[in-house]
């Protein structure tokens, strides 16, 4: 296939052509993934819950993302390749510059940071510097301790409006792409409708312009919690590849994310 690009992905919202975005932390997965059709592949910062076994993301450092985007972006040759910043990595804009590029140099074409309104000035001093950004609102694990777990957000009228408010300075400010995680359906349904930027929802509802899974997740490897959006894709599914598959097609004909999937 062609080389998925933002434009490309933009257009594809346009066209109501649902956008398949999965985490991946090798080269190996990264092949794969990229054959099954996944659009983009996200160096999550999840790993260090999924790979390094933390309790939370806030261990995992630049360093490792980086390392974890180099291994990916070898084995990838046409999905969008986005890295997260990791926590702390973002504190003002200069340092997520200097952050950025280190992660771009590793082969990512995109970053993603979690937060609202405060890092519109971060998002325009680096979309102003070539690094596409990815934004990321709802619940955002980084501010686990602040937020007093993994819940649900957005489900008040007041913070519904905030977070609709924030979307748009975040797209204002120059983000091409928007993570949703773990917000009431209606709430995502809102947003995408809001925002001219594709939305990609987790526990966002279905009809945000795609859909994203921690790759743990939709395998049943993960040992720990399993949040009310994940499905384990390898039930009924012999293959890695048959279930990858399975989630791009799910995807791609609304039948994922399900009621039972959504808040
Ligand atoms: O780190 C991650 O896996 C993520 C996705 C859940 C969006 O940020
Ligand atoms: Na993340």
């Amino acid at each position: 296939r062609k080389a998925v690009s933002l434009p490309g992905l933009i257009a594809q919202r346009g066209q109501g052509n649902k956008i398949t975005m999965l985490t991946c932390y090798d080269a190996s997965f990264a092949a794969l993934m990229d054959r099954c059709g996944v659009e983009i592949l996200l160096v999550g910062d999840s790993l260090g819950m999924v790979s390094q076994g933390h309790s939370s993301t806030l261990p995992v450092t630049v360093a490792e993302i980086a390392y974890h985007t180099a291994s990916v972006a070898r084995g990838n040759k046409s999905a969008l390749l986005v890295a997260d910043m990791p926590f702390g990595s973002y504190g003002t804009p200069e340092a997520a510059f200097n952050n950025a590029v280190t992660l771009m140099q590793a082969g990512a074409q995109m970053v993603k940071l979690e937060g609202g309104a405060w890092l519109a000035p971060t998002i325009q001093f680096l979309t102003e510097r070539a690094i596409p950004v990815c934004a990321h609102l709802g619940l955002t694990p980084q501010s686990v301790h602040q937020l007093g777990g993994y819940k649900v957000q957005g489900k008040t009228a007041e913070a519904a409006e905030l977070l609709k408010k924030d979307a748009l300075i975040l797209q204002a400010a120059g983000a091409t792409l928007l993570v949703l995680e773990a917000i009431p359906s209606v709430l995502g349904k809102q947003v995408t409708d809001l925002l001219l930027i594709p939305t990609i929802g987790i526990g966002a509802g279905p009809d945000c312009s795609g859909q994203v899974l921690v790759m743990h997740d939709l395998l049943g490897v993960f040992p720990g919690r399993k949040a009310k959006f994940v499905k384990n894709f390898m039930e009924g599914h012999s293959s890695i590849d048959a279930a990858v598959l399975a989630y791009v097609a799910a995807v791609k004909d609304l039948s994922f994310p399900a009621p039972e999937h959504c808040f």
